[in-house]
């Protein structure tokens, strides 16, 4: 009972200590309102803020979705931790002291897992980078990590550290210390073999940096190989309960406050550019870890500034991925620049090279806004003087302009793009306008998506893991919430384009040859289904960096991926046992798999014509009368190819593999 007094005490003294409003502010930009702060909802999806911070009562509320309570239950929510961690979590922020005994005995299991989790990631890291600081095993380490330039105080300020070359060094060390296996286990810090049922590290001979959350706890890590070692170049913590690759930002716990200041984020490709940048003094930088840039990283980024400078290895993959980010940044409402390094450079050995001050010279000097930057990247690759070549850029740079959702940026930049190609703005316009529809009707299919799998969620999927705690009597505990019938780990089914499925599958089956030949054939734009084009992309850029694009490989990467390769693989074998008619047509089916491929890319070309011509037919909708006449004329075309399409056999429509250029 002295316990509960003691938290009852500690609570008030944490409130009153506690800073809602900045707390707050980690995860959402506010702005102020009267007596109060409102900003974009974390907790739900919105472009118009309805979400609320009452300094004067301690709370928040968001009118969209009806979260809301005191700091507590942010921090709670947010960062998924139940009452205890969410205290302790908050006064170690505002240095206010708390027993060590925890009463963990009301936390529900599901908190206690995440708890467990937390721990078991806290003591990872320090037991890693310990070794690192002194084991004999990381004498190689410590010297490469000097070699690379890191300071003792960096090393320690970021929590590097090194993973020994053995089996299960670390399992036996956490073992000992009394953690839990459970807990290790859904850390992702150790693995199970499949045949004899041992258990390993999940992380052995790597340099390692932990991956933190904006309020510095570790959720995952990072492992870099060692010169010499074997395997990918880096691997990361799977997906756990903490640890959310397609949200992350790493570095952002140091540079939250640095963005605000600088208004202003740089984001880099790799840990060591994050690093190396924040040791001499660039302190507003961040990187994605180990995955392309997603659109929920972005919109949280934006929470900090809107502007974004984006600055990747001048290496061939490095400005693809830029490019690629770009409109994904764009789409989430960000102010992006984009700047190109001398050749061979990344922003690790610039700066180690010339120093900070060089860098934030060079960006003055050459971060452009996109258009000028893919303008010069074309000039550069000599596709500016070609017709041709300059007309797909201009649309490349249109496709991006049509991610914007602020109409007068839109217009501003269509404006510099008429004057840095002398396009005139009626043609510019036009193509605009069926690229815009094309990417809100994208957005409509995302909402809805996401629409139908919070339903879900409130059908009785798997529960946030601070469900259960703080909430009206009644909505939680021993009565069933409603629809607690329906079977809680199946996932959403999407019903995906079939011939889309199969390019997938045929491009992984076959590998490079068929990779090749079906990009020459079509490119992302053709999916509809936005996760397969995210998939399409992914095995392009397998192939563009000589990764064998592999099941194997997409299993082990970040959602959705996995889910992905089982839709695509696992569900059509499953249902090929349904009848083994069914099933034996499938393997025939791949006697010639560059013909299953034609086949496949014609029912897509064909969707995609169709799209194409219900975009035209909604541009009618709201065209002027001078217009329509234009429009009505591309649907006759569109209609004409379709036809011409629908008649011929997919062979004559596309060449063979041995035909091709
Ligand atoms: P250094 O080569 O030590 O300078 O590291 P870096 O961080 O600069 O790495 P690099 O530029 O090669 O890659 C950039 C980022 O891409 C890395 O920080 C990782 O997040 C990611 N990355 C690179 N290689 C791999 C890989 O093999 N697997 C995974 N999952 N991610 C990788
Ligand atoms: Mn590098």
């Amino acid at each position: 009972m002295a316990q509960t007094r003691i938290t009852d005490h500690k609570k008030e003294e944490i409130r009153d200590a506690a800073d809602i409003v900045d707390v707050v502010s980690d995860y959402v930009k506010l702005k102020k309102a009267g007596g109060a702060f409102t900003g974009l909802c974390p907790f739900h999806n919105e472009r118009t803020p309805s979400f609320y911070v009452t300094p004067r009562l301690g709370i928040f509320k968001c009118f969209g979705c009806g979260e809301g309570g005191d700091v507590f239950n942010f921090v709670m929510k947010m960062e998924g931790v139940g009452f205890v961690e969410a205290m302790r979590s908050l006064a170690g922020r505002y240095n206010i002291e708390l027993p060590e005994e925890e009463s963990s005995e009301s936390a529900d299991a599901q908190t206690q897992l995440v708890e467990g989790i937390y721990h078991a990631l806290r003591f990872a890291g320090v037991y890693y980078h310990q070794t690192l600081a002194a084991e004999d095993s990381a004498a190689a380490a410590r010297d490469y990590i000097g070699r690379r330039g890191l300071t003792a105080a960096t090393t320690r300020k970021w929590g590097v550290g090194y993973a020994p070359d053995a089996f299960d060094a670390f399992y036996k060390h956490a073992l000992s210390s009394g953690i839990n296996e459970t807990y290790l286990h859904e850390a992702g810090l150790i693995k199970y073999s499949e045949q004899n049922q041992q258990v390993y590290d999940t992380f052995r001979g790597r340099l390692m940096f932990p991956i933190f959350s904006p309020s510095g706890k570790v959720i995952g890590f990072g492992g870099r190989i060692m010169e010499g070692g074997k395997g990918p170049k880096y691997i990361n913590s799977p997906q756990t309960k903490v640890y959310n690759k397609s949200e992350v930002i790493y570095g952002i716990h140091m540079a939250r406050n640095e963005i605000r200041k600088h208004d202003q984020s740089i984001l880099v490709e790799g840990y060591m550019d994050v690093i190396s940048l924040w040791q001499h003094g660039v302190t507003n930088v961040v990187a994605t870890s180990g995955t392309s840039i997603t659109p929920e990283q972005m919109r949280r980024l934006a929470n900090y500034s809107p502007n974004l400078l984006m600055v990747y290895d001048a290496d061939n993959a490095g400005q693809n991925a830029m490019l690629r980010g770009l409109d994904v940044a764009l789409q989430a409402g960000l102010h992006v620049r984009l700047m190109h390094l001398p050749d061979g450079e990344d922003p690790d050995s610039f700066v180690q090279q010339f120093g900070a001050e060089s860098f934030i010279n060079y960006t003055r000097k050459e971060a452009k806004d996109f258009i000028s930057f893919m303008v010069q990247h074309a000039e550069d690759k000599g596709e500016w003087d070609d017709p041709m070549s300059r007309k797909q850029v201009v649309s490349r740079i249109l496709a991006s302009i049509a991610r914007v959702s602020d109409q007068v940026l839109r217009e501003t930049l269509i404006g510099h793009l008429r004057k840095m190609t002398g396009i005139g703005e009626r043609a510019l316009y036009a193509e605009l306008g069926s690229l815009a529809a094309a990417v809100r009707q994208e957005e409509a299919r995302a909402i809805d998506r996401e629409r139908r799998a919070q339903q879900r969620e409130m059908q009785g999927g798997a529960p946030h893991p601070a469900e259960g705690q703080f909430q009206n009597p009644g909505s939680g505990g021993a009565s069933a919430p409603a629809g607690a019938g329906v079977p809680r780990t199946r996932p959403v089914q999407v019903r995906r384009p079939a011939a889309e499925k199969e390019i997938i599958r045929l491009m992984i089956e076959h590998g490079d040859g068929m990779i090749y030949y079906v990009g020459n054939l079509i490119g992302p734009d053709y999916f509809t289904d936005p996760e397969l084009r995210q998939f399409y992309e992914a095995i392009t850029a397998c192939y563009e960096q000589e990764i064998p694009a592999t099941i194997e490989h997409f299993t082990a990467m970040e959602p959705p991926f996995p889910r992905l390769v089982s839709e695509v693989f696992i569900e059509q074998f499953a249902v090929s046992e349904v009848g083994n008619a069914k099933r034996s047509r499938s393997i025939l089916r791949d006697t010639d798999p560059y013909a299953t491929a034609r086949g496949a890319v014609k029912s897509l070309a064909l969707q995609y014509l169709s799209q194409q011509i219900e975009q035209v037919n909604q541009q009618l909708s709201y065209a002027g009368e001078d217009e329509r006449s234009e429009l009505y004329r591309s649907i006759t075309e569109l209609r004409k190819t379709r036809l011409q399409i629908e008649k011929s056999h997919a062979d004559a429509l596309y060449p063979a593999p041995d035909e091709m250029p």
